[in-house]
C-alpha cells in the first residue's frame, strides 16, 4: 500500500491512524517510494522533545535539488517547471522547462563554487521575485550551501541583523527591483547593511532594473559575465539527511529575529507529501502561490513542494494592483492556473475593488483555492468561495508556521469537507493537541486551549541558528513533552480546529508576523518618547493593525503631537519598512504595569480591541488608576 496520495475521507482517517500507530512505517514508506536517495537511512527518527533534539532519516544521503529537477528530466524535461510573470505587462513572460531549469541551476551552482562558496557556508539572498531568486536558492541547495532568503522589502538594519546573525559569506542581490510603478534600489540597501565590519566576502549582483549602482572593488561582482561562461552541468553535493538546507528568520515576541534552521531530508519528504495531498496535485496542473519566496510559504510550496512533485509553478514579480486590481485574475486566466494559494489580507483588499476586475477574466481553470498566514474571516472566505471559486473549488485554509516547515492542519482538497474559518483536521503524522493549565491535555470536543503538537514530524525546524537554548525555551518549555505553537485554538464538536490567534505578543499585519517588541524598541529611539507599548487590534483589510500607547518625556510634552506621530512612523519605517507603521498612536500619562515593572500589554490589547468588560487578573498591577484614564482618551 502506498501512503503518498489520499483519495477520500475514509482513507484520510486510515492514513492518519497508521501515522500515529506506526510512524516509522508510515513515513519510511513515503520516503522510500517517492524520492531518490544516494543511500538509504538507518533509522526513520530519533528524538528527545524536552531537549529539542529531533532527527529524521538518520544516516540517509540525499540532495533535494536532484529530487526537484534531475530525476524529472527523463519524463518531464520539456514540461514547464517555472512560469515567470514579470511586474510589467509589457515584458514577456519566461516559461522555464525542467531541462532549462537544470541548466540555469547548474550554471549558477558553478558560479557560486567558483566564488569560493562551499558546503555549509551561509549565503544570504536579497532578490526580487525573479527567476534568479529561485535559481539561487536551488543552486545553494545543490552545492550544500545554506541559503537564507531575506525578503527584498526589508530595510538595511533588518538585513544587517540577519546577515550578522548567520555569518553569511556571500550576498546575492540585484541592482534594483520593480514593485508596481515603483522601483527599489536593492544594491544601495545592501551597501548600507554591510558598510561596517562584516563576514560577507562577496556580493553577487544580478542586473534587473539597469540603474546605476556602485560596485566595491574586490567585493562586488556582476553575475552575468560569470554566468555566461559557466559550465552547463554540475555534480550535486551528497548531503546527509540532517545537514542544514536553509535558515529563515521569523520574529519572536521578544529579542532579535529567530533564525529557524531546516534540514534536508525531512523537509523534502514532508513538503512534497503535503503539496501533493492538500492541493490535490495532478500532472497537468498549474500551481500558483502568491507568497514571496522570502517567506516560508514561498520556500515550501511555490518552490520545493511544487518541484519535488514535478509540477508547474508560477512566479510573479509584481503586486496585485498593478497595472490594475485585476492583475491576479488576469494571470489565472493567462496561464490557466488550477491551484491558487494566497493570503487573507490579499483577499480582503481585492474584495473591496470593483467586481468587474474579476468578471473580465476567465477563471474556469481553477480547481483549488488556498489561504495561509492568518485566520481567514468569514466574509473573505465566502467572497473567495463565491466569486473566485464560483462555489466549485474547495478552499484549503492551511495552518502552519515557519517553524513547522510544512502544512500541519488543513482540509485536503476534494477530501475534507470545509467549514469557513476552520483549518479543519491535522494532516497524517501531525498529533495536534490542546493544552491547558499545568501542562494537561484538554481532551474531548468543543474545547479551547494552547495548540501544541505532541509528536515530532519530519519537516520541523531543528534549532534556532546559534541559539539552541532559545529554541528549547520558545517551543518546548511551556508544555514540556510537546511542541508549543504559540497559537490558541478551539476544537469543535466534530474535531475540527479553528485557530484563534497568537497567545504571545506577535501581531500579524497583512500576513506578516510583526514582533511588537522590536517596534517598541524603534519608537523608543525617538528623543521625545519615554516608553511605548504596541498591540494589535482587528483591522478590516490588514487582519490586524498596530496601536501604540506612548508616554512622552517631560521635555517632549510641549511638542506638537501630530509632528511626533509622523516622526515616530518615519522612524519605524526606517527600521522595518512601512508594514510596521502604527495606525493609531495614543499619548498617555503612564502605562499599566506589574509590580516587577512589566508593561501589561494584555490590558492595553483589551482596550484597543474594545473588549473592556473583562481585564482578567489585575492583581499584579501597580497603577490601576491609569487604566480608566487611557480608556477615556481612547482613539
Ligand atoms: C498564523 C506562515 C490561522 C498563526 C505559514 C501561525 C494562521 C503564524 C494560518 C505563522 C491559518 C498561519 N489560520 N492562522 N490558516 N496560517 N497562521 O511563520 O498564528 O509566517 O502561528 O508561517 O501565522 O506565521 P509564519
Amino acid at each position: 500500500m502506498s501512503y503518498y496520495k489520499i483519495s477520500d475521507l475514509e482513507q484520510y482517517f486510515k492514513h492518519y491512524k497508521k501515522s500515529v500507530r506506526e510512524p516509522r512505517k508510515f513515513w519510511g514508506k513515503i520516503a522510500e517510494e517517492n524520492f531518490l536517495w544516494y543511500q538509504g537511512w538507518e533509522k526513520v527518527f530519533e528524538f528527545e522533545m524536552i531537549k529539542g533534539e529531533i532527527k529524521w532519516f538518520l544516516g540517509g544521503k540525499v540532495n533535494i535539488v536532484k529530487n526537484c529537477i534531475d530525476r524529472h528530466l527523463s519524463k518531464r524535461g520539456d514540461k514547464p517547471a517555472i512560469i515567470f510573470e514579470p511586474n510589467s505587462i509589457e515584458e514577456k513572460e519566461q516559461i522555464i522547462t525542467y531541462n532549462e531549469l537544470y541548466t540555469r541551476v547548474a550554471k549558477m551552482a558553478n558560479v557560486l563554487r567558483s566564488q569560493g562558496v562551499k558546503k555549509g557556508d551561509r549565503v544570504c539572498i536579497y532578490l526580487p521575485m525573479i527567476p534568479e531568486l529561485a535559481v539561487a536558492m536551488l543552486a545553494c541547495a545543490r552545492i550544500g550551501a545554506i541559503h537564507s532568503v531575506i525578503f527584498a522589502g526589508f530595510s538595511a538594519a533588518a538585513v544587517n541583523a540577519r546577515v550578522k546573525d548567520c555569518g553569511a559569506k556571500m550576498i546575492i542581490t540585484a541592482d534594483g527591483s520593480y514593485r508596481g510603478a515603483k522601483t527599489l534600489q536593492l544594491k544601495t540597501i545592501i551597501d548600507e547593511a554591510i558598510k561596517e565590519e562584516t563576514s560577507v566576502e562577496k556580493v553577487l549582483v544580478v542586473k534587473r532594473t539597469g540603474e546605476e549602482v556602485s560596485m566595491k572593488e574586490g567585493r562586488d561582482i556582476w553575475l552575468a559575465p560569470l554566468y555566461e561562461e559557466a559550465e552547463e552541468t554540475n555534480i550535486a553535493e551528497i548531503m546527509d539527511s540532517e545537514d542544514p538546507l536553509f535558515i529563515l528568520y521569523t520574529s519572536g515576541s521578544t529579542g532579535k529575529p529567530k533564525g529557524m534552521v531546516h534540514t534536508t531530508a525531512g523537509y523534502m519528504v514532508q513538503t512534497a507529501y503535503t503539496f501533493n495531498n492538500v492541493f490535490h496535485n495532478n500532472d497537468d496542473d498549474v500551481f500558483w502561490c502568491t507568497a514571496d519566496l522570502g517567506w516560508i510559504t514561498g520556500h515550501s510550496y511555490l518552490l520545493y513542494g511544487a518541484l519535488l512533485n514535478g509540477a508547474t509553478t508560477v512566479l510573479f514579480e509584481g503586486i496585485p494592483t498593478y497595472p490594475d486590481a485585476g492583475r491576479f485574475w488576469s494571470i489565472i486566466d493567462k496561464y490557466k492556473v488550477t491551484q491558487f494559494y494566497t493570503a487573507p489580507t490579499a483577499i480582503r483588499s481585492l474584495m473591496t475593488e470593483d467586481y468587474e476586475h474579476v468578471t473580465k477574466h476567465d477563471l474556469s481553470s481553477l480547481r483549488v483555492l488556498g489561504s495561509v498566514g492568518e485566520p481567514i474571516n468569514e466574509e473573505a472566505w465566502h467572497w473567495f468561495n463565491d466569486f473566485i471559486g464560483k462555489k466549485r473549488c474547495p478552499i484549503v485554509d492551511t495552518w502552519w508556521q515557519t517553524e513547522t516547515g510544512s502544512i500541519m492542519i488543513s482540509p485536503l482538497a476534494y477530501v475534507t469537507p470545509a467549514k469557513p474559518t476552520y483549518a479543519t483536521l491535522p494532516l497524517p503524522g501531525i498529533q495536534a493537541v490542546l493544552m491547558g493549565e499545568k501542562n494537561t491535555e484538554i481532551t474531548g470536543n468543543q474545547v479551547m486551549g494552547s495548540l501544541c503538537i505532541k509528536f515530532p514530524w519530519p519537516s520541523m525546524a531543528r534549532t534556532i541558528w546559534g541559539d539552541h537554548e532559545r529554541y528549547i525555551k520558545t517551543y518546548f518549555s511551556d508544555f514540556p513533552g510537546t511542541y508549543f505553537t504559540g497559537d490558541g485554538a478551539l476544537r469543535d464538536e466534530v474535531g475540527y480546529y479553528r485557530i484563534t490567534g497568537r497567545t504571545d505578543d506577535v501581531v500579524i499585519v497583512s500576513g506578516h508576523n510583526l514582533g511588537t517588541a522590536p517596534i517598541e524598541d524603534a519608537i523608543n529611539q525617538h528623543p521625545a518618547v519615554a516608553e511605548s507599548a504596541v498591540v494589535g487590534y482587528p483591522h478590516e483589510i490588514k487582519g490586524n493593525a498596530l496601536y501604540g500607547y506612548i508616554t512622552l518625556k517631560a521635555e517632549g510634552t510641549s511638542r506638537d503631537r501630530e509632528n511626533v506621530r509622523k516622526e515616530i512612523n518615519q522612524l519605524i519605517t526606517s527600521h522595518f519598512g512601512p508594514i510596521g507603521k502604527l495606525d493609531k498612536i495614543q499619548f498617555v500619562d503612564d502605562l499599566p504595569k506589574t509590580r516587577s515593572g512589566k508593561i501589561l500589554r494584555r490590558i492595553l490589547r483589551s482596550i484597543a480591541t474594545n473588549e473592556m468588560d473583562n481585564f482578567g487578573d489585575t492583581s499584579t498591577m501597580i497603577n490601576p488608576e491609569v487604566v480608566q484614564h487611557i480608556i477615556d482618551n481612547k482613539l
